[in-house]
This record gives C-alpha cells, structure tokens and sequence, in this order.
C-alpha cells in the first residue's frame, strides 16, 4: 500500500503489560508490518506487569491525541475504565492478548486461551495413559489468559480420568514465581507426575526446581507460547526439558493491518481468535527450522526497509537538491530575464537620455548663443553708453575750462571798489549763472564717478557747523530773488568735528539745498539743521510746500528719476548724492508730509578711521577754471633757449615755470604772478622740462593734458632727477576725476589743483609752497654744520649729503672752483648755484665758505693748531683774509678763540 503525500499520518500507541521474549516477538511483528504504510507512526510503552503503570500509559497516549491504541491489559478488570474513556473520546482501542471486563472495545485480537487450554489436558491426555498426578502452576490470577486456560485444562482433562489435577498454584507468568511455587509443590507432593504452566518461562522455573530435587527424570512438563529462540520454548523441548509446548501466536502483524482496516474505515474483523498448534517431539525440529528461517527471513525484510529507508532518504536529498537546483535554475533564469530586461530599459532609457542629453545640449548651445548675443549686444550697450558718459564727461572738462576764465575775471572785476550799480549787478548775475553752469558740470562728472563705481574716499577732519553755514549761505541770493525764507539750526553747543570727503559732503549738500530751493514756492521755507546724535552727524534739510507720494520717494534715489517731468534736472543729483553719502557709511532718509513738506535727513559717521592729514587738494572748491579759446593777440612764446638765456641775466630772482598749451590759461595764470615773479612758459611737456632743467625754477605749474608729455610723465620726470627733484610741482588740470588726483600725487605733486580754479587759491597756494622751502632754507642755514634737512626726501637729502661730502674733500683745496664741484656732481653752474640756493637758501659758494669757517672753527677749538695752520687746511690762502671772513661769521678771531 503506498502512501500518498496527502494521506493522514496515523498515530498508533501499543501499550504492553509486560516485558518478555513472546511481546518482543508481537512489537516486533507491529513494528515491521508498519513500515508498510509510511503514513503510519508506532509508539511502543511498556507497563513491566504493573496495572497502575498501565493505566498511566493509556492516559499518556490519550494526552498525546493518539488515533488508535492497541492494549494488552496487565489485569482485565483494573483497565476496563481507562480504556473505556479512550472509547469515549472516539479513539478506536483493539485489544488484544488478554481480555478486559467489558465488550468495550473496536476489536480484539488473541490466541483461544481456552481452546489452547483444552488442547493441552486433550494432548495430555492421549499421552499418559498410567494414572498420573498433575499440578498446574497459572500466570497472572486477574489475567484472562490466565483464567481461560486454566478453564479449558480443566475441561481437556475431564475426559481422562487417569490423569488427577492435585493443585494449582499462581506464578505469575514469572520463571522465578514458578521456580518457587515448584519447590513447595515437590515438598507437599512427592509424588508429582505432570506440571502444566501456562507458560514456557514458568515451565523453565518449575523444571529447575525438579532437576534440584532430583525429579526432573521422573516429571513431564507442559507449557505454552511455542517461542523460538535460545532458552525459549522450541529449544526446551527440542532438549527435552518440555514433553511439548502449545504456540499461543502473537500475530502482530495481523494486530497492525487491522488496526489499519479501522483507522482507513476498511472492513475488520471485531473479533478474531487465534489458534494453537502443539510442538512436541515429532515436529520440534522442523519447527525450528521454520522458525529459523522466519526469523531470517523478517531480519532480511528488517534489512531491505532499512536499505529502502535510506535509498529513500538518498532519494528525498536528491529530490530535495534537485527541487534546490530546479528553484536555483528558475531564480537564475527569472533574474537573468530580469536582468535582461533591465539592462534593455536601461538602454532604452539611456538612449533616450542621450537624446535629451542631444537635445538639452542643443538648447544650451542655442541660449549660449542668445546669451553672447545678448553679451555682445550689452558690451555694445555699454560702449556705446560709456561713449556717451565720456562725451558728456570730455564736454564738462572743457566746459571747466572756459568757465574758468568766465568766473575768476568776474570775481576779480567784482572785487573793484569803483564798479556802479549796474555793472555791479550785471557782474553777479554773470557770475550767478556761471555757478549755476558749473553746479551741472560736477553732477555729469560726479555721475561719472558713481557710473565708474570710482568713489574713493578722503577723509578730512572738518568743522561741520561753519562749513555747513558758509556753504548755505551761498544760496542767500536764491533765497533773496526767490523770496524764500531760510532757517539755519544748530544744536550742537561745541565746534563739532567729522570726518569727511569734504568735496562730496559739499556735492551732497549743494544737491538737497538746490532741490529743496527748486521745489519750494514763493514765500515757502528751507530749514538746515544740524545735529549729532550718538556718534553721527545728522543734518536735514527741509522743504515746504511740496509733497512726494511714497511711490515717488521709493524711486527718488534712482538714475534720472526725475519726480516731476515739466522740472528741470538731470534727475541725477540723489542718485549721486545717495551713492556719496554711502561712501561715506552713512544713509540717507526722506518723508514728506502735504501739511509740513519734505524733509531729507543725512547721517553721517562722525569718525571714519582713514583721516587725511591735511590734504593737500583743493580746487573743485568752486568755480574757476582751464583750458582752451585760443585769445588772440597773445604774445608768442620765447624759446627755451631765449628764455635759458633771460634767466642767466637775473639768477637770483624768484621764477615759476607755467606749463600748459592753452595760451589763455598760461596768459590768465602768468597774470597772477608776473608782478611778483620772473615766469617762465612753455606749451608742452618736453619743452617744460627742458626749461626745468636747464633753469630750476622755485616752482612749476603745470596742465595735466598736454601735448608731446603728459603733466603726470612731467612730474615723474622732474621727481626722479636729483637737479629738480627738490622743485615744487602743482599740477592744474580739469581731469576732476578722482584716479587722476591720485597718479599726480603718487608721482610726487605737490599739489593738485582742479579746474576751475580759483585764482586766489592758486596764488596762496603757490605762496605757501614758496614759504615752505624758504622754511626749510631757514633750517637748513640754521643747521649748517649737519646739512641735513628732515624734510629733504630721497634724491635732495642724497643730493645735499653728496655736496656736503664733495666740500670736506676739497675743503683745504684753495683753488677749488665751483664748477668744479658742479662737474663732479653733474649739475651745470647754473643749475648747481639755483640747485644749491633752493635747498639751503644759500648760493654755493656761501655753503662752500661757511663749512670752511665752521671747520675752522671746530679746529681752533681743539686747541692742537695754530690760525695760520688752520687757515690753510680750510683753504684759505691769506691768513688776513681768513681772520677778518672769521670774525665776520663769529664775532670774534680766530686767535681770540685760540687764547679763549
Ligand atoms: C507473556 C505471557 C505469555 C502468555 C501470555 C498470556 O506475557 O505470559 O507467556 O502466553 O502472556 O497472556
């Protein structure tokens, strides 16, 4: 019978009341018919002839929900009820063996104990036909087996009255009950013919006790079970110890496939009786021999299911590696298609990022064309807007210049105490306008800076309230014509300094005043005032009579925002007024009010950490100023050389070279100094610096745009040359542009002066450059001895350091000339004399003979020589001579000090 996968595995419990060679034999049978249905499991447990032990067992496989038991009950009655339960619960119970109680049970199975019985007092019977006396020694008293055999003996015997049953005792099933129950047997009968014991173990027992009394010989033993096996029943009567032994089968076998019949719902026998067969001597041997090879040939069924078993096993690994290998294969070809698939999507995918990739590039190639385009088309913007910012920024240099010459003559002719009335108002309302030209000229160039981003910062310590007042009071004929009310306010109790681009704080405040006059009505107010508040100056300037929508202060500080269109303006002056003020770090603030006005507040650090020392810049100050307009009637310019010439004549006199190729300029500045200076001209920056060099003027002013050398080339050439080093430079131009300021001053300027300019400040500032060297002649004179002016810079103090060497040397050389020392320093007579004269105030030849006498001096003092050596070591050549230059330059003679 094969077993299916699905089939029910069915649980089978064999509970045994003894343990013995005859249930070994049955488990055994059990055991091997099960291993033809795989689906079912046996489990074997022994009770070792103890009733309550039993009942024990048949609860435990109840517990474990087994689907049948087979019982061979211990004692009938004591088992009735456990089994009973078993019942109860649905689990079919066979019993077998020995009997229970009850009819309770599905079926049972045993050997015919009273058939067997009776077939041993028959077989008994025919034997002995001379009266014997019989003794019966019985199993177990409770077990069925035992009472029914002892029954059917009875019976069996009855027929043959030879044969006297003389006592029964109980053994127990046990060889050595029954090799005890013999002995007393033997003692209270001596004269025993037969033992009868219901088993072959218990014949065992009582055939020892015989043999012990010596009565084995004379006593034929019967028994039961028939087994096979060493010691067992076929081998006791095979040695005659048994006249004959009665099978009682176990048929296990049987036992199994009924149980089976039951668990599978077959039809089964309820009740099946097993018969007996004798073995005595006649068969005992053929017997064996069948036994024997039962008992070979079960080893050999026990061997093949082993062997089955483990090619069955063998078969299940193999079938396990093959499902292993098979779900491997299936997992390799699942995930290779999926592979497969993903690298065909990732293909495809991939081609169709290349082709947005291809397309992507594309878009960018063509907005990296748009953008350049768009490149191109700004830096077109741009040039062409820078174009137009320099156009209107080359308009306003030379719109500089002619104001220049329009402004100053104005003022100066205003300054003329006989003007009347009419010229007088004529003059300032010319001069009113040309202020109010040049106000829009700084605004385009101030626009300019702010374009350039070109707002470099100089710092100057000023004093605020003055400056603010005297600036706003420019205004007052504005205010006046206007009639305009103006308020000037200041809190500040102190003189309050601030560090600030003085040009750009004035820009700023022209810009507000000049919006705030624009914009107020007739009989309207303007209010300046000014305050510090915390470390910043504040100040406001305000307005009534006009109010700025927010949206329209939100874009005040724009590029040519400009608030109303029918005004005039540039729409520039905040937009550069806010980019100054926050140069400055400050800020800028409006509110407007249609009853109060607008009100523009200004906050501006009161300290910035790069302040000036005094700054060396004026100019854009104010009006005046430049270039251009060829005048006629303007004398031609004397060469270089006539003019070297002229100069020969007149060494001594103070001369200022005026460089510049605007005749007008050169007529209008030579109009300034001619009457106290001797002026030198030149239209060009080479022909200046020849003059420079040839005549050392005390001082050059000179144009920054000039043909043939630039003033910036000019000045860097008169620096880096120790014969002119030492001369002052101003440099006038109308480049009022921050950058150019500051190359002139990085190549040593003096001064830098922007068009236009006023005439008064240039003359104090050439004045006072003027009183500058003659202060440091003073010095110079006055510390002869060291000759060595701090103020003197690099080349002049180098200069002054290699003269005063050059004398030391030739000081005892009398017939020294100073040509000579001109030659050895390579300076000209005339340059060296003007050379020397600038720096020390004195002409070379004085220096020459003051460090004579000071040496002289310093030697009489050392009291080691005599006057007339002394004289001649200073190069003196007459002693008288020396003594009176002496005494000149002392006070005293030389012998005087000698004796002092
Ligand atoms: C084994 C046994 C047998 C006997 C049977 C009777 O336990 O004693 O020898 O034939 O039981 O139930």
């Amino acid at each position: 019978m094969g077993c299916q996968a699905n089939e029910p595995k069915f649980y089978i419990g064999v509970s045994q009341c003894s343990d013995d060679e005859w249930r070994d034999k049955m488990n055994s049978e059990i055991e091997t018919e099960s291993w033809f249905y795989d689906h079912v499991e046996v489990e074997f447990r022994n009770a070792f002839d103890n009733t309550e032990q039993q009942r024990k067992d048949i609860d435990y496989f109840k517990n474990k929900g087994v689907d049948l038991l087979i019982v061979a009950p211990n004692e009938g009655s004591a088992l009735t009820s456990a089994i009973q339960s078993l019942m109860n619960d649905g689990v079919p119970v066979i019993v077998v063996d020995r009997k229970t109680d009850s009819e309770i049970y599905t079926a049972y199975i045993g050997g015919d104990n009273l058939g067997i019985g009776r077939a041993v007092g028959k077989y008994m019977g025919s034997a002995i036909s001379a009266p014997a006396k019989v003794v019966e020694i019985t199993g177990l008293p409770g077990a069925t087996s035992s009472i029914e055999r002892s029954q059917g003996f009875k019976e069996g015997i009855s027929g043959y009255p030879n044969l006297k049953l003389i006592a029964t005792d109980v053994a127990n099933w046990l060889e050595a009950d029954a090799y005890v129950v013999m002995q007393k047997l033997l003692m209270e009968h001596a004269d025993i013919d037969v033992v009868f014991a219901h088993n072959d173990r218990m014949a065992k027992g009582a055939y020892r006790a015989a043999l012990e009394f010596g009565r084995a010989d004379a006593i034929q033993f019967y028994a039961i079970d028939g087994l096979p096996g060493p010691g067992y029943g076929i081998e006791q009567v095979k040695k005659g110890e048994l006249q004959a032994t009665f099978i009682y089968p176990t048929y296990g076998d049987v036992i199994l496939q009924t149980a089976i019949q039951i668990l599978t719902h077959q039809p089964y026998l309820n009740y099946q009786l097993l018969s007996t067969s004798v073995i005595d001597k006649s068969n005992v041997e053929i017997v064996d021999l069948q036994t024997k090879e039962m008992v070979r040939l079960s080893d050999k069924i026990g061997h093949f299911k082993t062997k089955t078993r483990l090619y069955y096993e063998q078969n299940q690994n193999q079938k396990i590696l093959l499902w292993v290998a098979v779900v491997v294969l299936l997992l390799v070809g699942t995930l290779s298609f999926l592979l497969f698939r993903s690298l065909n999507a990732k293909a495809k995918l991939n081609r169709k990022l290349r082709a947005n990739n291809d397309l992507l590039e594309e878009q960018k190639t063509r907005i990296t064309e748009q953008r350049d385009q768009l490149l191109q088309l700004s830096e077109q913007l741009e040039v062409a807007s820078q174009a137009k910012i320099n156009f209107f920024t080359n308009v306003s240099h030379d719109f500089r210049t002619p104001l220049t010459l329009i402004i100053d003559p104005i003022n100066r002719l205003l300054s003329k105490p006989n003007l009347n009335a009419e010229e007088h108002q004529l003059l300032e309302m010319a001069q009113r306008n040309g202020k109010v030209l040049l106000g829009l000229i700084n605004q385009v160039l101030d626009f300019r800076r702010v374009v350039d981003h070109q707002l470099p910062f100089r710092a100057e310590r000023l004093e605020v309230a003055h400056q603010f007042k005297d600036w706003a009071m420019q205004f007052a004929p504005v205010f006046q014509t206007k009639n305009i009310a103006f308020e000037y306010t200041n809190t500040m109790s102190i003189p309050i300094y601030a560090d600030v681009d003085i040009e750009k704080l004035e820009r700023i405040f022209y810009n507000l005043l000049s919006n705030a006059v624009k914009f107020t009505p007739e009989r309207g107010v303007v209010t300046v005032h000014l305050r510090t508040v915390d470390e910043s100056l504040q100040f406001t300037v305000c307005n009534t009579g006009s109010f700025l929508e927010p949206s329209q202060i939100a874009h005040l500080f724009d590029q040519f925002y400009q608030v109303e269109e029918n005004h005039s303006g540039s729409g520039i002056g905040l937009a550069v007024s806010k980019a100054f003020i926050e140069a400055h770090g400050g800020d800028i603030m409006v509110e407007s009010d249609a009853e109060i006005g607008t009100t523009f507040t200004v906050t501006l650090p009161l300290h910035h950490a790069q302040v000036n020392g005094a700054s060396e810049e004026i100019g854009s100050d104010v009006p005046l100023q430049v270039e251009a307009i060829d005048g006629d009637g303007v004398e031609q310019l004397p060469s270089v050389d006539e003019q070297v010439n002229l100069l020969e004549e007149d060494i001594d006199r103070t001369t200022l070279l005026i460089i510049d190729d605007n005749r007008d300029i050169r007529h209008y500045v030579k109009s300034l100094f001619k009457d106290n200076y001797r002026i030198l001209e030149a239209d060009n920056g080479v022909d200046g610096l020849a003059l420079a060099r040839r005549t050392l003027p005390d001082l050059i002013v000179s144009d920054v745009m000039m043909p043939k050398m630039n003033g910036i080339e000019f000045c860097k050439a008169i620096k880096e040359n120790v014969e002119t080093s030492h001369i002052p430079v101003i440099l006038l131009t109308a480049k009022a542009l921050d950058e150019h300021r500051i190359e002139g001053y990085q190549w040593g300027a003096d001064s830098y002066i922007s068009k236009p300019f006023s005439g008064e400040l240039l003359t104090t500032r050439v004045a006072n450059l003027l009183d500058q060297r003659a202060k440091l002649k003073d010095y110079f004179h006055q510390h002869k001895e060291e000759v060595k002016p701090t103020t003197a810079e690099g080349l002049d103090h180098e200069f002054i350091a290699n003269f005063k060497k050059l004398v030391e040397m030739n000081m005892s050389n009398s017939s020294l000339k100073i040509e000579d020392l001109g030659s050895e320093l390579g300076f000209s007579r005339v340059q060296l004399y003007r050379k020397v004269k600038a720096m020390t105030g004195s002409s070379p030849h004085e220096v020459l003979r003051n460090y004579r006498l000071s040496k002289a001096r310093q030697m009489l003092l050392s009291k080691k020589y005599s006057v007339s050596e002394v004289c001649y070591e200073v190069g003196f050549t007459s002693p008288s001579y020396f003594a009176k230059s002496f005494k000149e330059e002392f006070n005293e003679s030389p012998s005087d000090l000698i004796k002092g």
